[in-house]
């Protein structure tokens, strides 16, 4: 089977030239959940924001593939691409607030997607955004619609914004972190909501989380990433019941039951993480970019 999502060597820098990718690769098959996981900083963002086609400027690929079905994102012309991206892939952001506009109200925002990128009448997309809402379980849509961001609780919006990622039917959705900006209380239930649509509509997602409980609770695999490179990737019961490298089994070890979401982080173990220095220097001496 095709691969929904394929990157190869993908390697990026800064204007300084250090680089943020290390010639990463994964694939995520089609109806696949792929934890991303990795500490703050660790590239995961950038990952999903290179697949979406919306690095920061300052960020430059120097070399590597990205594919979503079988295309090749750098074969196409900027505006080919920008169709091909927003036609199969879809964006759960980190902060539902900050990804809506405040000055708008609900309906219009989530309808017109759907009108401007993949051309369905208005009456069409407000047919389908009713269902989703439905799905996403939000109980008085008509309230809800015409609403702005502000009179909905964070719950509410990341409710909204799974329904509106959904109803375009991608194949691939980018979920960034999507309960980290939520009560604990809710981000359970919103978890499970993402876990139930994923299932649903069978949708790939690339799953970014800093979080070892989220990723044994909703990945089949998972690529662990560290300074911007893949450590070890494996399906989520062979990481957990067999870590192959020494930072995975330091950060299962520092999550003391990865399962319990009050238990505290402990700090990655000191001589793991010069190891790992010492790795990532090695990989950057080796390292020729193959362009760029
Ligand atoms: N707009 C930007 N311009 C330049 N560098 C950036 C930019 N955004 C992030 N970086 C750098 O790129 C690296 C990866 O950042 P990224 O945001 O992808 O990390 P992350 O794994 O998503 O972390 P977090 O868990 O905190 O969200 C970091 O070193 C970061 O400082
Ligand atoms: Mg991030």
């Amino acid at each position: 089977m095709e691969p929904c999502l394929e990157i190869r060597c993908l390697s990026a820098v800064l204007p300084n030239e250090r680089r943020v990718l290390r010639s990463v690769s994964l694939a995520v098959q089609p109806g696949e959940v792929r934890a991303l996981v990795g500490e703050s900083g660790a590239g995961k963002t950038m990952i999903g924001k290179a697949v979406l086609g919306v690095l920061p400027k300052s960020v430059r690929i120097v070399e590597g593939e990205m594919l979503i079905e079988g295309e090749d994102l750098g074969r196409l012309d900027a505006k080919a691409r920008r169709t091909l991206i927003g036609a199969r892939t879809a964006l759960i952001p980190q902060d539902p607030l900050t990804a809506l506009n405040p000055s708008r109200r609900i309906g219009p925002q989530m309808t017109d997607r759907l009108v401007r990128i993949l051309g369905w009448s208005g009456e069409k997309a407000d047919k389908r955004i009713r269902q989703l809402l439905d799905e996403v379980q939000i109980r008085e849509p008509e309230r809800v619609l015409k609403c702005y961001p502000h009179e909905l609780s964070g719950g509410m919006r990341q409710r909204v914004l799974i329904a509106a990622a959904f109803a375009a039917e991608p194949r691939l959705i980018v979920a960034d972190e999507p309960t980290t900006a939520l009560d604990v209380t809710v981000q359970k239930q919103i978890l499970r909501l993402i876990a139930q649509l994923q299932r649903d509509h069978g949708t790939a997602i690339l799953f970014v989380t800093h979080d070892l409980g989220v990723v044994a609770k909703i990945s089949q695999k998972v690529s662990v990433l560290y300074a911007g490179k893949v450590v070890e990737e494996a399906q989520t019961a062979d990481l957990f019941a067999s870590p192959q490298h020494p930072y995975t089994r330091a950060l299962i070890a520092a999550t003391p039951r990865y399962t319990d979401p009050y238990a505290s982080l402990k700090p990655v173990d000191e001589t793991v993480l010069a190891g790992l220095a010492d790795e990532i220097a090695a990989a950057d001496r080796a390292w020729r970019p193959s362009h760029g």
